[in-house]
């Protein structure tokens, strides 16, 4: 049994990690999250109790997160701003949250000797062309675009920084897209699910050609725990599941699922600097470890993934009509 930190817990896939550790292995859990707009406690009703501790607070506070690691074995850290297109509104939480907090927090590891897992992104890399056979690797050089990528690389530095000048023991991993149950309806899967449920239309930016590899959250969080278990100290490991398709594929397929004409969907502004195409090699991650994707089909995960939608309503509806305000007045 380990005490594991949480940091993060309350959003998309650091809720559904404190799902499946509670279900799966016998460790404690803590969450830290702040509870900005995009971490609601609803995410782990149900699961608060003798395993599972909530804490409000943020992980720039040097103060709570000195007590908090000082009580736990290992940190597993999500807590990030997430949203490219909010990045471009306003750079700055990104650069206290992503930069600031992960540095707090490698202080505190690093005084109390406690072991970190980094969770990031492959837009660390940037993005490939699209008629390009090559895909992400740990070899990839750094080439980010927007100020979230850039403030995720800059996070992931710093962690390699501090395993090499300070010996924290920790361990990074860089997994593409991800969709499941949980995440927020700001996010391109979710916005056109409850677009559709809404009596509204899914929104495509540009001609939606541009491609993401997609992932479905548990399987993102079974080669976490992975990594955590058997993962070597001071490594990296690219996380993704060959789900390569364009968003035009993506939301013809949401239309089709979903009982509507495949040409229901709306072209809206593109975004700026829109990365072209993500793709990873995650042979490092099958090889070392063992892990492979459980979702191999992508339009049966989507299929449960509307389902969970449309079963949730409750859960997605208070964030609705506010997301869309604000994309309406940018012209997406
Ligand atoms: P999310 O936006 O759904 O959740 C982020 C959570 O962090 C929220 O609960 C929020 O309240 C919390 N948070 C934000 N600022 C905080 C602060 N200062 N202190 C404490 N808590 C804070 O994000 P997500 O999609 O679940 O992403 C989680 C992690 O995974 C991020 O590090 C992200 O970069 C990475 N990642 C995401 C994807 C993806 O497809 N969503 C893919 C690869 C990597
Ligand atoms: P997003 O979910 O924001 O993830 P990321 O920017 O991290 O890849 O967007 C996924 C893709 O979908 C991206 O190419 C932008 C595009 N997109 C749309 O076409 N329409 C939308 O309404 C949104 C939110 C995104």
């Amino acid at each position: 049994m380990s005490r594991y930190l949480v940091t993060g817990g309350a959003g998309f896939i650091g809720s559904n990690f404190v799902h499946q550790v509670l279900a799966t292995t016998d460790h404690q859990v803590t969450v830290l999250d702040a509870l900005t707009y995009a971490g609601n406690k609803d995410s782990l009703a149900g699961l608060l109790g003798d395993r599972l501790t909530f804490v409000q607070g943020d992980i720039a506070d040097a103060g709570l997160v000195e007590d908090l690691v000082a009580g736990a074995d290992v940190v597993v850290h999500f807590a990030a701003e997430s949203h490219n297109d909010n990045s471009l509104r306003d750079p700055s939480p990104f650069i206290r949250t992503n930069l600031v907090g992960t540095f707090t927090l490698l202080e505190a590891c690093r005084r109390h000797d406690v072991r970190l897992h980094h969770i990031s992104t492959d837009e660390v890399y940037g993005d490939l062309e699209l008629d390009d056979p090559a895909k992400f690797t740990p070899d990839t050089p750094y080439r980010p675009s927007s100020p979230y990528s850039a403030s995720k690389a800059g996070s992931d530095h710093l962690v390699r920084a501090w395993v090499r000048s300070f010996g924290v023991a920790a361990t990074l991993s860089n997994c593409s897209n991800n969709y499941g149950p949980y995440q927020h309806v700001e996010k391109f899967i979710p916005r056109q699910i409850t677009n559709i449920l809404d009596g509204g239309r899914p929104k495509l930016y540009g001609a939606g050609v541009n491609v993401r590899d997609w992932i479905h959250v548990e399987d993102h969080n079974a080669a976490v725990l992975a990594i955590i278990e058997r993962g070597r100290i001071g490594q990296t490991y690219l996380i993704g599941a060959d789900g390569e398709k364009d968003n035009r594929t993506v939301i013809e397929t949401i239309l089709r699922l979903m009982g509507r004409p495949a040409d229901a969907y709306d072209h809206v502004a593109d975004r700026s600097g829109h990365d072209l195409r993500y793709a990873i090699d995650s042979s490092k991650l099958r090889d070392e470890l063992g892990w492979q994707p459980a979702y191999r089909d992508f339009e049966a995960g989507l299929a449960a993934t509307i389902a969970w939608y449309e079963a949730h309503e409750a859960w997605w509806r208070p964030q609705k009509a506010a997301v869309e305000a604000g994309y309406a007045a940018r012209g997406q």
